[in-house]
């Protein structure tokens, strides 16, 4: 047997970063060492692998000496600017941002639509796929595999944790502003004159007790950044270069978990019956519908889980060839980091391989 190989994770202080840190943790085995880089600020902070106590490293050129596989989990300027230094050293990159995604050369992978896609990619680089994207992709690969997706209209709810620890600390702190104050909600303007200007960010509009239909930046035509990666990822993950998607992005004051309601339309009819028997037997699906009983997928439920949640599911009254259904996943698990873990596992079974 070879060497064991050395993986990093870059960004390892953010939300992400800290699944990634537990989930590295729990196949230490697998992995020589383990180093974990941030920016300068974090350089010197002791952060956990499992009972190991890692000190963080700043980003530099040298940090990427002797790493094989490195999972970036930075913002999209940052990763731009690294990913081809570490990529440049011969390290497998692994990268969360929107940077690289749709780089024809960079590969998108989600191991349940095209594992394959991960033995290819020419430069050293394989991008994962939003968090809204990942969510879909297990139960619609699926379905399209048995009854040919055609078309999908997708509206998100999405948590604040997918805004990174900046968004997850502002819901915080809006949520403890307004306990204790009676009836709020029920006034026109109330909560914007408790909470003030200072809580628009980062989302724009106060999230506690609220709605957001904005997720990402603005693009052309009123569309967002997060509706077009909707679109444009899961097209390209899908090998489904001509499907129509419509999508709406809307920030929920949820902390984790990322919610979806999807009207999918197929080449032919879809009983529920067959859409069940299907998503049963899917990889990374996990089927949440009885609801009779209360038992359907909710973001509460689905933290720290691995696979996503799919319940609710309708044979269209109008449509006959449409399904109606809910997804709910973990941003953090298989919308960030379980799917990157999963990726790189192809890739250290491919290079421990060619070791042999
Ligand atoms: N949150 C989600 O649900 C989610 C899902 C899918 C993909 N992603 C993507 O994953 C990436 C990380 O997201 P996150 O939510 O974990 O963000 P986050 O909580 O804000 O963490 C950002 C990380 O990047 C590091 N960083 C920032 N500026 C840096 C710089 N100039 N040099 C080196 N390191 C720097 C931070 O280190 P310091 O602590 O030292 O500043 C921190 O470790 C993003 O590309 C995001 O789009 C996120």
């Amino acid at each position: 047997m070879g060497r064991k190989l050395n993986v990093a994770i870059v960004g390892a202080t953010g939300v992400v970063g800290s699944i990634m840190r537990r989930l590295i943790a729990a196949e230490r085995g697998n992995w020589g060492e383990v180093r974990l880089i941030a920016s300068a600020r974090s350089a010197g902070k002791l952060l956990q692998v499992g009972d190991e106590t890692i000190e963080v490293q700043a980003i530099g050129a040298d940090v990427f000496d002797g790493i094989d596989i490195a999972h970036f989990d930075l913002p999209d300027d940052v990763s731009a600017e690294w990913v081809p230094v570490a990529a440049a050293k011969g390290v497998v990159v692994i990268d969360k941002s929107g940077y690289f995604r749709m780089d024809p050369d960079v590969p998108l992978v989600c191991r349940e639509a095209n594992a394959e896609a991960a033995l290819h990619r020419p430069k050293g680089i394989i991008a994962n796929a939003n968090c809204t994207t990942l969510a879909l992709i297990p139960t619609l690969a699926a379905l399209d595999e048995h009854f040919g997706l055609v078309s999908m209209s997708v509206a998100s709810y999405q948590a604040a944790s997918g805004s990174g620890k900046e968004g997850l600390e502002a819901l915080y702190a809006q949520v403890q502003k307004l306990i204790g104050a009676d009836r709020v909600g029920t006034e026109t303007g109330d909560v914007r004159a408790i909470l003030g200007e200072d809580f628009n960010a980062p989302f724009g509009a106060p999230l506690a007790l609220n709605v957001v239909p904005k997720v990402g930046g603005w693009k052309d035509d009123g569309w967002t950044s997060e509706e077009l990666k909707v679109r444009n990822e899961s097209r390209k993950i899908l090998g489904l270069p001509d499907l129509k998607v419509a999508s709406t992005c809307v920030r929920v004051p949820v902390a984790v978990g990322h919610s979806q309601v999807v009207h999918a339309t197929f080449d032919r009819e879809v009983t529920v019956d067959e859409a069940r028997r299907v998503l049963n037997a899917a990889e990374g699906v996990d089927v949440v519908d009885d609801p009779a009983n209360m038992v359907f997928p909710m973001p509460i439920d689905s933290v720290g889980k691995g696979g996503t949640q799919v319940g609710r599911i309708r044979q269209s009254i109008d449509f006959p060839n449409s399904l109606e259904f809910f997804v709910v996943a973990d941003n953090l698990m298989k919308g960030a980091a379980l799917n990157s873990i999963e990726t790189a596992d192809l890739v250290r079974r491919e290079l421990e391989a060619a070791q042999a």
